[in-house]
């Protein structure tokens, strides 16, 4: 039988989805319909993951308690801890959050074969339990010891709480919501295909977002963040902004943070990074911004017309960096976001689910001759 192999699954519809919506020509996002533009501006991060996971906006009665439900399993228990510090330091917060996240499904073994009420405590206790990995291992690699998260504050507070051990600052926290809320879904990327696949073989939940978590580490997907900084550290300053790309490009070389399987316009989530960016960095003297800003302005007079524009992993570098997070966590901030659109996923797949299991076209040979070892 003839079968036609599509690169990359380009135009390929894996599954039906009511999680979010992405109008590439317009540059538009949505979730559950609400364009993220509005979240943005109007939400939290729980409150924007109750809607993704449940498909409508909490009345305060449902967000008062899935926050109090999140915030009671924040804690991480003492051998996580322990774990995490048995972990190399100089490790990618990246690997030791993949793993780490793989081994607290170890904890729950009537992980499997989850009831509806088993599911929903499952996506709070995994938002929860992600954001205190990333914070947890911040500390432990740099020889501190583990803080535990405070009943009084958010997700995100406890995020900034933990990784400090100060009061979180109210305008970093509410940048960091955005953030959070900008990157927690994007239809059927390759860390979301991936995690649906692996809970279309009915795994549980850790699991689903441990292979998610991998898939999201590559520097094509969410790791392109890092390099966008260490690009804007090698140029260095505005004036070799302009050789240094068109360098990149006459050699065809890709440059991070541009570009976007879907996008053939500004990136919706680029348009109001760079806007926090610009805010956050106006009070220092680094030239992040705008050696940025030149790469944007060369990168369009060559490519705009190949539909090749910033995503949203060209300005959450320069975000990511003015509130302190530290390079190399960039990713894992982008993973403890996306992990609420991974979840929802998850509850979709598991709804009627059929196993994934595509074909291949066969290019091997046939018939061959076994050929004893000490004949080859
Ligand atoms: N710089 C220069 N050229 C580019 C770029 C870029 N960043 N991205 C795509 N192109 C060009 C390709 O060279 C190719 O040109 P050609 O047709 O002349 O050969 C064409 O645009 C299509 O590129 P593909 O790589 O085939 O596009 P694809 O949809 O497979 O990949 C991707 C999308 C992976 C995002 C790509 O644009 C890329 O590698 N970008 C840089 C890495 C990056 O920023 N990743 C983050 C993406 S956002 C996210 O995952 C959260």
């Amino acid at each position: 039988m003839s079968v036609d192999v599509i690169p990359g699954l380009e135009g390929i519809a894996i599954a039906e989805s009511g999680v979010s919506f992405v109008d590439g020509q317009a540059g538009r996002l949505e979730y559950r319909g609400i364009d993220v533009a509005l979240l943005a501006e109007h939400s939290t991060f729980e409150e924007t993951s109750y809607l993704l996971l449940y498909g409508k906006l909490p009345t305060s009665d449902q967000l008062a308690e899935f926050r109090a439900s999140i915030n009671a399993a924040s804690p991480l228990k003492f051998r996580i801890v322990d774990l995490m510090k048995c972990l190399p330091e100089t490790g990618h917060p990246m690997d030791a959050l993949q793993a780490t996240v793989a081994a607290i499904g170890m904890f729950y073994p009537n992980r499997h074969d989850l009831d509806e009420e088993a599911r929903n405590i499952a996506c709070r206790k995994l938002i929860a339990k992600t954001t205190s990995v990333v914070a947890s291992f911040q500390r432990l690699r740099r020889g501190d010891e583990y803080i535990a998260p405070r009943k009084d504050l958010s997700l995100i507070g406890n995020f900034l709480y933990m990784i400090n051990g100060e009061d979180p600052d109210p305008d970093h926290e509410r940048i960091l919501n955005v953030c959070l809320i900008l990157h927690a879904d994007h239809t059927m990327n390759a860390s979301t295909f991936s995690g649906r696949v692996v809970a279309s073989t009915g795994a549980d939940p850790c699991t689903v977002v441990s292979s998610a978590l991998g898939a999201l580490s590559g520097p094509l997907h969410g790791g392109a963040n890092e390099d966008v900084m260490a690009l804007l550290d090698t140029i260095g300053s505005v004036e070799n902004a302009r050789p240094y790309v068109e360098n990149m490009i006459a050699k065809k070389i890709k440059i991070p943070g541009f570009g976007h399987r879907v996008y053939k316009t500004m990136d919706p989530r680029a348009t109001i990074l760079k806007k926090y960016a610009e805010s956050l960095i106006k009070h220092t003297d680094k030239p992040h911004f705008q050696i940025a800003l030149e790469i944007e302005k060369v990168v369009a007079e060559h490519y705009a017309e190949k539909g090749i524009w910033p995503n949203v992993d060209f300005f959450s570098g320069i975000v990511y960096s003015e509130l302190g997070i530290p390079r190399d966590c960039f990713t894992p901030v982008f993973g403890m976001s996306r992990v609420s659109g991974w979840l929802a996923h998850w509850l979709e797949q598991v709804q009627g689910n059929r196993i994934f299991r595509p074909t291949q076209k066969y290019v091997g040979g046939h018939q061959q001759p076994y050929i004893a070892l000490d004949k080859r």
